[in-house]
């Protein structure tokens, strides 16, 4: 049932009561070709309907309260793609914040953006732009744009800044780094998500999703729905997140046994 919070405003309680919840998902968006080829349809029919998709499931990642959430919708590398389908997106980016800016203020929404804005259309620039500066205070969710955004380019920009600032060398450490980053005021993802099957990171935060823990979703990007989400989060809430260490469970109980004693096992897995 929806909960009114104010005129404007209401929110649905979480479907699923969960333990443990991501304070970050981060989402590859992948299949709209494919979606569009299985119906004989253009590639950018297949652009269009993942963006009619993305509302419904913004909403449901709110819902369950989670802070942060971040869409990988176009890459570094997207640019090789034919021009009409790179104008096509770029129209569509448009379209998307024209529609959705207002409404995603409305829902305490707050839009970043993730990338190298400059080589935009200056419009488009703009628009996006005045989407963030919209919803600049607003506190319910982030949502992330990944939008002209590589994992390997956001690392030079941050190595080129540690450079300008004169940092010496042994000043540098991985918060350095992390603070120069293009996500510097957000979370590390606890939860990546591809859709359509493949099991490539493809350039997407690459330092960020260290320790995230990747979900792979056969499901096509407009095929994917909030029941996505909830499978998402009840196989998260039962992963055991280790970080490189050992969970505290067995560290106490663990008994050491004849191998262990020799040397002989030895785990170097995270
Ligand atoms: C990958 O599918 C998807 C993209 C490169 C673009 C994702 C963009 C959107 C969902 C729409 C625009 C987004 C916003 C925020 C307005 P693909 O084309 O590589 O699919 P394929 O692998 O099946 O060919």
């Amino acid at each position: 049932m929806a909960i009114v919070l104010d005129s404007q405003r209401t929110e649905t309680p979480p479907p699923l009561q969960l333990t443990r919840l991501p304070q970050h998902i981060a989402i590859i968006m992948d299949g709209n070709g494919r979606w569009a080829k299985e119906r004989g349809r253009s590639r950018i029919a297949g652009h269009r309907a993942g963006t009619e998709n993305i509302r419904k499931v913004i909403e449901r990642v709110a819902d369950y309260g989670i802070p942060h959430f971040t869409l990988f919708a176009f890459s570094t590398e997207n640019w090789s793609r034919p021009q009409n389908e790179v104008r096509g997106l770029m129209q569509l980016l448009s379209f998307y914040l024209r529609r959705e800016a207002k409404k995603l203020h409305e829902n305490g929404i707050k839009v970043v953006h993730l990338g190298d804005l400059s080589s935009l259309d200056p419009r488009l620039q703009r628009q996006v732009n005045q989407a963030i500066e919209l919803t600049r205070n607003n506190t319910r969710m982030t949502l992330a744009l990944a939008w002209n955004y590589g994992g390997r380019a956001d690392i030079v920009q941050a190595v080129r800044r540690i450079a300008a600032e004169g940092i010496r060398a042994e000043d540098i450490d991985e918060s350095t780094v992390s603070a120069r980053l293009a996500t510097a005021d957000i979370p590390d993802p606890d939860l990546i998500i591809r859709t359509a099957g493949e099991m490539r990171i493809s350039n997407f935060l690459l330092w960020q999703a260290a320790y995230a823990e990747l979900s792979f979703i056969p499901a096509y990007w407009p095929d994917f729905g909030p029941n996505d989400i909830d499978e998402a989060l009840i196989t998260y809430s039962q992963r055991t997140r280790r970080f490189g260490g050992v969970p505290n469970e067995e560290r106490d109980s663990e008994t050491v046994s004849a191998d262990d004693k020799n040397g002989t096992r030895v785990d170097t897995s995270g």
